[in-house]
């Protein structure tokens, strides 16, 4: 169901029982202008931007930002039981068709949910980190996908990887790419001292520091990786732990996997998070994503 698009005003501008003009766009509101701003305008106020929310609890209507705007909606999106349901229904009927396998990033195939990978822009734009560190490194599209935002922030910004089994055909991809300029790739466990010490290497000095934990989704694993990677996060920074959302789907899509419900990453979020009071869960993200891979795993550094 969702992935049907949304009713668009452009939708309906083809009707022509009302013996409207059929080569513009319908504006609910009365506005006929085709220029493309202000078709954009008619589509925010269709679906209810830059007015007051309702039910939002601003009767008097008075001014609000856009972006308090927009985050009371996702909040009250959030809260729906409906559609939490429809997500997670959503979510587990096309993981049985991979669906996070589906996509590229400059030609690189990056396992991850598109909105994940919004997330993580609007996250990167925020922080201007000097330093992303990803463990789990795959085909490699995640690592290209951090370096090319990097790149375009300028500076000297640079992407540790860090993987277990860096296939051939992988290494040589991602190092014939353009970004790799700015990327270096250990390979080894997440959790050997000797790994852990030679990212603290590339670490030292760089401020901030983004840290994206997603590699064996084990409870023992990821608190592990947790307890060593998150000191090397900076205050206002993210340490994101991706695939929390084991946890709430159902064991069967995890049958041949060490992981599962209570052995996964939401599971060693809850315990790192009972001992460390640096970080906490950023609830904003996954309110307006819902179609998330990680749910509580969004975590912001706030303390030094
Ligand atoms: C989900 S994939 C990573 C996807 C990638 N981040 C992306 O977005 O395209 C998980 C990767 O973790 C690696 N991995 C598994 N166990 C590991 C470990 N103990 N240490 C480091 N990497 C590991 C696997 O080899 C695999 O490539």
């Amino acid at each position: 169901m969702l992935l049907e698009s949304p009713p668009s005003v452009s939708d309906k501008s083809f009707s022509s029982a009302d013996g409207r003009d059929e080569s513009r766009p319908y504006d609910p509101y009365g506005d006929d202008s085709s220029r493309p701003c202000d078709r954009r305008g008619a589509i925010h106020r269709a679906q209810g931007w830059g007015e007051a929310a309702p039910g939002s609890g601003n009767p008097s209507n008075e001014p609000r930002s856009f972006e308090h705007e927009c985050r009371a909606n996702a909040q009250r999106m959030s809260a729906s039981e409906e559609v939490r349901r429809l997500t997670l229904d959503w979510v587990c009927e096309t993981a049985k068709y991979k669906y996070t396998y589906n996509f590229t990033w400059l030609g690189r195939p990056i396992i991850q949910l598109p909105a994940d990978i919004i997330a993580m822009q609007e996250i990167i734009w925020q922080v201007k980190p000097e330093l992303v560190i990803e463990t789990g490194i795959a085909r490699g599209g995640s690592l290209i996908f951090y370096a090319s935002l990097l790149e375009m922030l300028g500076g000297d910004g640079r992407v540790v990887g860090v993987d277990v089994d860096i296939r051939q055909h992988n290494r040589v991809g991602i190092e014939a790419h353009p970004m790799f300029k700015r990327i270096t790739m250990i390979e080894g466990s997440s959790t050997d001292e000797d790994v852990v010490r030679r990212v603290y290497e590339q670490a030292r000095g760089k401020s901030p520091v983004l840290v994206v934990l997603d590699s064996s989704h084990t409870h023992e694993h990821v608190l592990r990786e947790l307890e060593l990677y998150s000191p090397l996060v900076t205050k206002g920074s993210y340490l994101v732990v991706l695939d929390t959302i084991i946890e709430d789907m159902p064991d069967e899509f995890f049958a041949h996997r060490p992981w599962g419900r209570g052995n996964n990453p939401k599971t060693a979020v809850r315990q790192f998070l009972k001992a460390s009071s640096r970080f906490q869960i950023d609830h904003a993200v996954e309110d307006k994503l819902l179609i998330s891979v990680a749910p509580d795993g969004y975590l912001r550094c706030v303390r030094e």
